[in-house]
């Protein structure tokens, strides 16, 4: 890392949520393991999340056969600098985030520009259910039931030009609302950005529920980005931008730490963090450490859109 970032916080590695480590520690306490029996960690079975405090999505599971996480684990453990750093507090601080109105501008090299009513999106774009497993950079995992549209039927709506490359997405800047935006270590608002035909796959949604209700405030109401064979950190939330360029927006997490956070950010188990390795991860609500898959176990749909490109380097 390069000296001057040495003192920059950046995305923090992996901490257990308060109420998961109690489970453990009385999962453990239970089978004996903190009065000293040692065991192997892949031997541990694996304990379920706590009990929803929310909406129930039983029985639900990814296409790969793995739950849904609970409701409280989703909506409690969030990453929203714009809040906090502490996963644990954004949920708290962002309980008075006013989402309506709202609007989404949707502009740049496109025929039609247009700005959007939250309400309009939500009636012209037909609302689906989609299960995605979401890996953090900081090797968590969840997987979310999350209802939204498709980002290419809205992409499509305001007819991107030839010269269209590459799309930006801005969160709303409201320091008033967002403590975390007076903080001087980020490059406000955030932003994120996609190459144009990876915003056209069909994975990529704009997500406007959970669990079959609306979007919360801390999962990034009342619009959020899902690219789900990427790191989290790309499905920026809060989106009042979309601006189609035919140059590669910057980033916020790569601005802050360019030889940490790359532009594509696919996840890749065999391109480690340079400081941790990528090649599991931890699913909230279980104890053993599973392997983290290439794209995300999306490799079917969006392999082909990165066909002779060295993944080392475009990370
Ligand atoms: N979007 C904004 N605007 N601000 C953020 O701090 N964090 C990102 C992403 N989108 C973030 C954001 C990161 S690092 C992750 S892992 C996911 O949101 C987390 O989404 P979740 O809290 O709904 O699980």
């Amino acid at each position: 890392m390069p000296d001057n970032l040495k003192s920059v916080p950046v995305l923090s590695s992996e901490i257990t949520p308060k109420h998961l480590y109690m489970n453990r520690r009385d999962f453990l306490k239970a089978a004996g393991i903190l009065t000293g029996s040692a065991v192997l960690a892949a031997c541990v079975p694996q304990v379920s999340s706590t009990q929803s405090a929310g909406p129930s999505a039983s029985g639900k599971t990814d296409e790969l056969g793995d739950p849904v996480n609970s409701y409280e684990d989703i909506t409690n453990y969030n990453n929203y600098y714009e809040f906090s750093t502490n996963k644990e507090a954004v949920a708290p601080l962002s309980k008075d985030f006013k989402t309506h109105p709202w609007t989404v501008e949707v502009g740049g090299l496109v025929s039609k520009p247009k700005i959007y009513a939250i309400e309009d999106l939500m009636s012209m774009f037909p609302q689906e259910e989609r299960i995605y497993r979401l890996r953090c950079v900081e090797a968590w995992s969840m997987v979310i039931p999350w209802s939204g549209f498709s980002l290419a039927s809205l992409l499509k709506a305001v007819e991107p030009l030839s010269k269209a490359k590459y799309v930006r997405f801005e969160t709303l800047f409201d320091p008033k609302q967002m403590q975390g935006e007076g903080s001087p270590f980020y490059p406000w608002p955030y932003q994120e950005g996609l190459r144009l035909d990876e915003a056209m796959n069909d994975l990529a949604i704009l997500a406007t529920g959970l669990y079959g209700e609306a979007l919360p405030a801390q999962d990034g109401a009342p619009i959020r980005l899902v690219v789900p064979w990427k790191y989290g950190f790309k499905s920026i939330k809060a989106i009042v931008k979309i601006e189609l360029t035919d140059t590669k927006p910057s980033t916020l997490w790569s601005t802050v730490a360019p030889n940490e956070y790359g532009f594509y950010a696919n996840v890749n188990p065999n391109v480690d963090h340079p400081r941790w390795s990528q090649a599991s991860e931890r699913r909230i609500g279980e104890l053993a450490r599973r392997p983290t898959l290439m794209f995300n176990g999306y490799s079917d749909q969006v392999a082909h859109l990165y066909d002779g490109m060295d993944l080392a380097l475009n990370y």
